[in-house]
């Protein structure tokens, strides 16, 4: 990331290892495993929590992280995103809600109910789709957020499902920045 301004305006997705030892983080469409895709249920996430840093992650960037065996996705969205993702009616969203594990059951799927920050500019989410567990490439699909190649899901720039067969948005793990540049998840 340390030549990420001569690549200023190119939207890029980092791979990032947050442990080691227990294998590669796969980007793309490879299958990840069926069970347990949701969110990790809240005993499982009081064993495990990591720390991320990024400080250096610049607008229009994501990290993918593993974390518990799945990865997660880390966007730090660019103003456009912000607004695409503000301008949608719920009523267009085939999942209405926030599928967010921070905030109350059955909030609806506004777009400042998925985000870390009141800005709108964190976007957590496991990078699991909703459908049968393919990773969706980020920067892609009809909607400007992630695609699913697997058997077609669009996700839009704040990870709600748009269209296709996924039935879920993109769950919200457990996140929270403990300092500036450092987010907890778990
Ligand atoms: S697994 Fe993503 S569309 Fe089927």
């Amino acid at each position: 990331m340390s030549n990420a301004e001569d690549h200023a305006g190119t939207r890029r997705d980092f791979l990032y290892y947050a442990t080691a030892g227990t294998g590669a983080v796969t980007v793309g469409a490879a299958v990840w495993p069926l069970v347990n895709q949701m969110n990790p249920s809240a005993d499982v996430l009081a064993l495990s929590s990591i720390r991320v840093d990024v400080g250096s992650l610049e607008q229009g960037s994501q990290l993918t992280v593993k974390w518990l065996g799945k990865p997660v996705f880390i966007r730090r969205r660019t103003d456009e995103e912000i607004e695409a993702a503000r301008n949608v009616e719920l009523s267009e969203l085939p999942d209405p809600m926030a599928e967010n594990a921070n905030i109350a059951d059955g909030s609806p799927a506004t777009d400042a109910n998925r985000t870390l920050d009141e800005a709108g500019e964190w976007l957590i989410m496991m990078g699991v789709c909703t459908h049968l567990g393919c990773v969706p490439l980020g920067d892609a699909g009809d909607f400007g957020g992630w695609f699913c190649p697997c058997h077609g899901s669009h996700y839009d720039t704040a990870g709600r499902i748009r269209r296709g067969p996924a039935p879920r948005n993109l769950p919200v793990p457990v996140a929270e920045f403990v300092d500036e540049t450092t987010i907890k998840l778990g």
